[in-house]
């Protein structure tokens, strides 16, 4: 509904690019659906067109904008997503940006969302750059009430693409789900709680600046437009259900996760086991969520690797491995999961049909290494620990306050010896009442 809304205004549906950005050695992965327009908004590059819209494969793990360690924990976090944008290279700019998106979020004919329920954010100005008066002039042309109308700093309305590069303000549309959202249990919070309530669902790019490297901000050719709505949350509003992770694009991989781990659904836990619910519900996200990053990656010629793009696969995959060891699941189980993701998603992404049996071995090859990893490296770390094995040598060591003590030392070997990855030593650590010392 978003590509063919904004094709009906005059944009060319552009099909989403690599999640390996071609030529450009600031962006690990593809993080936004601006960055294969990227050299089109500094002008280097001339299309055909000078308005398209896409819906972007994205990964946001590893680089400027990280999520990895959030995932499943949250309604909302993801490592692999799809973004939907519409771009003007020089076309319109602010007030038309504003005037499709609150038709396409509000409209009956379109998305039809609640007006009540929406709220819009500016620029207020800060570090030397003005408030963005012309942003709040066109949200109040639209018919949002000024008391709708939120200004934030640049952490929430100055987007950077990275470091480096085209950026600007922005707008934001959020939507509010409702006390049920939020995480803390609040009844009567107000917009700008950060308690799960509020959710950013599109974010309106008005990109006028090219980043130096020292900082120095300078002009864009021409004002142009980028403009970012995250297809999960649109969904989960759309679908009326409050985390992402309970809509279509969902629900089937966590079934088919917990199939091949054999781990019960949310649903079929007992009320009583309040807390394995919660456990086990978040290691079957991370194991969805992990299984659609690492398909498109490796579909897109990524390899585990132990360094650059290949590192943060491995640590995708490898903790997917962990979360489905949670769930009792031992064996190689990913690999299948390849195939759940291409049935759900080839009618938009046709070449994961070609791509799926390579993906697959892929991952069947990393599962079957790490298991090795682990068969060795969790045995001396049981060992190292004091539990599990009878022949296990010394046991934990004793601090003078007869306290059990895992050393560094000892992490540091596990880690060189048998590649066993931190979060194994302090999860196992932890499991075992032994205090982890990170530093
Ligand atoms: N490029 C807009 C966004 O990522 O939100």
């Amino acid at each position: 509904m978003f590509l063919r809304f904004f094709e009906q205004h005059g944009h060319k549906i552009v099909h989403s690019s690599s999640l390996v950005p071609q030529n450009d050695p600031t962006l690990l992965f593809t993080n936004a659906g601006m960055n294969q327009f990227k050299d089109v908004f500094l002008g280097l590059e001339k299309r055909d067109y000078s308005r398209a819209t896409s819906s972007q494969k994205c990964v946001r793990a590893g680089g400027k904008h990280n999520d990895l360690e959030n995932v499943g924990f949250t309604n909302r976090h993801h490592t692999f997503f799809e973004m939907l944008g519409n771009f003007s290279f020089g076309d319109y700019f602010k007030k038309d940006a504003i005037a499709f998106a609150w038709e396409l979020v509000t409209s009956p004919e379109w998305f039809g969302i609640p007006k009540d329920k929406l709220f819009a954010t500016i620029f207020k100005g800060e570090n030397g750059i003005a408030r963005d008066d012309e942003a709040y002039e066109h949200w109040i042309a639209t018919g949002v009430a000024p008391e709708r109308i939120y200004e934030l700093g640049m952490k929430d309305n100055f987007w950077m693409m990275g470091d480096t590069g085209p950026c600007g303000p922005c707008s934001e549309i959020h939507y509010d789900m409702g006390p049920a959202a939020s995480d803390a249990g609040h009844t009567d919070c107000q917009f700008g709680c950060e308690c799960g309530r509020y959710v950013e669902i599109w974010n309106l790019v008005f990109m006028q600046f090219d980043k130096q490297p020292d900082g120095k901000m300078n002009p864009l050719p021409k004002p142009s437009i980028d403009t970012g709505a995250g297809l999960e949350r649109v969904t989960a509003v759309m679908q009326g259900v409050i985390s992402n992770y309970d809509t279509d694009l969902f629900v089937p991989l966590i079934k088919r996760a917990a199939e091949l781990t054999g781990a019960p659904l949310e649903t079929e836990l007992k009320k009583e086991d309040e807390e394995e619910r919660h456990h086990q519900a978040a290691s079957l996200r991370v194991i969805a969520d992990h299984a659609r990053a690492s398909t498109f990656l490796i579909s897109d010629g990524v390899v585990p690797s132990n360094e650059g793009r290949g590192y943060v696969l491995r640590k995708i995959i490898r903790r997917a491995i962990r979360h489905g060891r949670l769930l009792g699941q031992d064996k190689p189980f990913l690999f299948e999961m390849v195939f759940a993701v291409r049935d759900l998603m080839k009618d938009a992404y046709p070449e994961l049909i070609e791509t799926a049996n390579r993906v697959s071995e892929t991952i069947k090859g990393e599962e079957t290494r790490f298991a090795r990893v682990l068969t060795f490296g969790l045995r001396e770390l049981d060992s190292a620990l004091g539990i599990g094995l009878s022949n296990a040598p010394a046991g934990p060591h004793y601090q003078q306050d007869k306290t059990p003590h895992f050393t560094g030392q000892e992490a540091f070997h596990l880690y060189e010896t048998f590649g066993l990855p931190l979060d194994f030593m302090i999860e196992a650590a932890r499991d075992a009442g032994i205090p982890f010392d990170m530093a």
